[in-house]
């Protein structure tokens, strides 16, 4: 046995016990004639003691350890003269007798210390070195533990973990696949699942009724703080459900995690938005309701006063900043090149200071009176100290940058506190969604999501008008998860694909199986799937799903320890039937 103790266990209890501890070396001082190294492995850190008097040997043998030297040591636990209460372990030493050195390392590229000198870069490249400093650690042992909650509630729930192929056929989700060429047959391709979601639909047809998965994803898209190419799902589908039932049983996941995990107890259901208030109200299917803020729309009490700008806009809107009405003229001018970066899209801002006395001040002073900017106000329900700031342009253009800078505000005025948590589920989306570029409709969540009955005549008349059984999760303005009640009916499916612009030969040649299988007793069912690193993230408060993933990509799809995607020899390609072209 290497070691009969961790180094994060042992207590005043454990003095005069004699102890084998193994572990990494943190550091080693030199005290007069002691020397004291910190022993680290998962579990903690522990003092260890060597005498210079006692055992000079051995002292110097101490003194000689590298960072991060793996050893082994024996000795006595004696209670610490200069207590460290930072630490668990900090009331008790370990003094020395037998020391081990299992292992030398050369000196890390970056400090292994919770602060660290490594940049993004270099860490990524030593990931597993990373993976040894407290921070990074701790988000993988609360991946683990959410992911055996969610194991244990499914489970109590008699939902049934069953593995679907990651060899397949390409799956509609939206973005572009990940393929795999097939040696046995030439000139074909796997595509790696973007979900699971056409198996988890023949599982109901097979009749598991309540089906789960951990499960890994592959979508090739562009990534952002919330996105990786391979990500990992919680992936779920039940069978003889309606949409109640399906948010019941998931809120009830939601909050035994909250409860389990973070011992929140959220005692209210989860409010429920529809999507057309979600995209009026806060321009985004996915909210932040940590803070109020919402857009109010100001076009009538704007116009007539030869404002050309408001005049000439479809849409005028406006949110109230509470208490912001001391923003300073440079903070001012910071929130207007703030609207008109490319990804915010707004042309300028306009703001009213709601000032002592009734009085405004405005950028637009000029054009309108006071009773003008009061009457704005009074809409938006302002109150002296508030700031009044206002966006125009088409609907769409309005609300995303409203909503950019909606959540800038929040976060300048402290309104998105990472511990406070407001879960909400966006429901009653839109099934289709319009396609100026390529002039057609698409699924906006996946072509097997069933509309909503009161809308089944708009399929014919106004497709774009017809809502979904489809639903969101959504936390802090993140969403977490997302499904849909299935359609299971062959002919409406069949309706959907036409719609969708697929010929019959089409649908059926990608999606044949599932319509086939539809024939043979299809329950109704409908399910979702949760992204599991956003809602570790989410948990852990971090700003990006990478910290939560043991080996992630970067932001070109790579990773860089392992230095992938690389090239393979000619042997290989050739074995494939497969001819590079780069110039293509
Ligand atoms: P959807 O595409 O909404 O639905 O995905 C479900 C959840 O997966 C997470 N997610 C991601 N996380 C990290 N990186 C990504 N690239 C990424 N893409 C998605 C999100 C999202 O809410 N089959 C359907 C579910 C269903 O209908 O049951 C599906 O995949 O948290």
């Amino acid at each position: 046995m290497f070691r009969d103790k961790t180094c994060g266990e042992l207590r005043l209890a454990n003095v005069n016990e004699t102890v084998t501890l193994a572990g990494w070396v943190q550091k080693t001082r030199k005290m007069g004639g002691m020397a004291f190294v910190d022993l680290r492995d998962r579990y903690g850190i522990t003092q260890l003691a060597f005498n210079q008097e006692v055992n000079a040997a051995l002292c110097d043998q101490a003194n000689k350890l590298g960072r991060e030297f793996v050893i082994q040591v024996t000795g006595v636990v004696k209670e610490r003269s200069s207590k460290n209460n930072h630490i668990d372990t900090g009331e008790i030493e370990i003094i020395v007798s037998e020391l081990n050195v299992l292992n030398s390392a050369e000196t890390p590229p970056f400090t292994i210390e919770d602060e660290t000198d490594g940049g993004d870069d270099i860490r990524m490249q030593y990931r597993y070195l990373d993976l040894r400093r407290n921070p990074v650690r701790k988000n993988m042992e609360l991946r683990h533990k959410m992911a055996f909650e969610v194991r244990r509630f499914l489970d109590e729930q008699r939902f049934l973990e069953v593995e679907t192929p990651i060899l397949i056929k390409s799956t509609p989700e939206g973005a572009r696949d990940f393929v795999v060429p097939s040696r046995m047959n030439a000139g074909q391709f796997y595509a790696l699942p973007q979900s699971p979601q056409t198996f988890k639909q023949l599982l109901m047809v097979s009749g598991f009724d309540r089906y789960f998965q951990i499960v890994k994803c592959f979508r090739d898209e562009d990534l952002r703080a919330d996105r990786q190419p391979e990500f990992t799902q919680i992936d779920c589908e039940m069978s003889f459900v309606d949409q109640e039932d399906v948010l019941n049983t998931f809120e009830g996941m939601a909050k035994h995690l909250f409860k389990y995990i973070k011992d929140i107890d959220f005692n209210e259901a989860f409010p429920r938005m529809v999507w057309s208030d979600a995209m009026k109200y806060y321009g985004s299917d996915k909210p932040d309701i940590r803070f109020d803020m919402r857009f109010v729309e100001l076009k009538d009490l704007t116009v007539d006063r030869n404002f050309v700008v408001f005049d000439s806009a479809p849409y005028v809107a406006g949110i109230c900043a509470k208490g912001a009405a001391v923003y300073t003229r440079k903070q001012l001018d910071e929130l207007t090149d703030f609207v008109k970066k490319p990804q915010v899209g707004a042309k300028g801002l306009i703001y009213v200071r709601c000032e002592a006395n009734g009085k405004f001040k405005s950028s637009v002073d000029k054009f309108y009176s006071q009773e003008d900017l009061k009457s704005w106000a009074d809409r938006m329900g302002a109150v002296e100290g508030d700031l009044l700031l206002l966006i125009c342009g088409t609907v769409s253009q309005t609300q995303k940058a409203l909503c950019e800078l909606r959540l800038e505000m929040g976060t300048r005025l402290g309104l998105r506190d990472k511990n406070v948590f407001a879960p909400l589920w966006v429901i009653d989306f839109p099934l289709f969604e319009w396609d100026e570029d390529s002039n057609r409709f698409y699924a906006m969540h996946h072509p097997f999501t069933s509309p909503k009955a009161e809308d089944f005549a708009l399929l014919d008349t106004d497709p774009g008008k017809v809502r979904a059984n489809a639903y969101d999760m959504v936390i802090n303005g993140v969403e977490l998860g997302g499904g849909s009640i299935r359609i299971h009916d062959s002919k409406l499916q069949n309706k959907m694909f036409q719609l969708l612009g697929f010929t019959d030969e089409k649908a059926q040649e990608q999606f044949g199986f599932l319509m086939d299988a539809f024939k043979y007793g299809a329950p109704p069912h409908g399910g979702l799937a949760f992204g599991l690193d956003r809602l570790v993230s989410l948990f852990a408060g971090l700003d990006s799903i990478r910290d939560c993933i043991a080996f992630p990509k970067n932001n070109s799809g790579r990773d860089v320890m392992i230095d992938a995607p690389a090239a393979i020899d000619d042997t290989q390609l050739k074995e494939l039937s497969l001819l590079v072209d780069l110039k293509a």
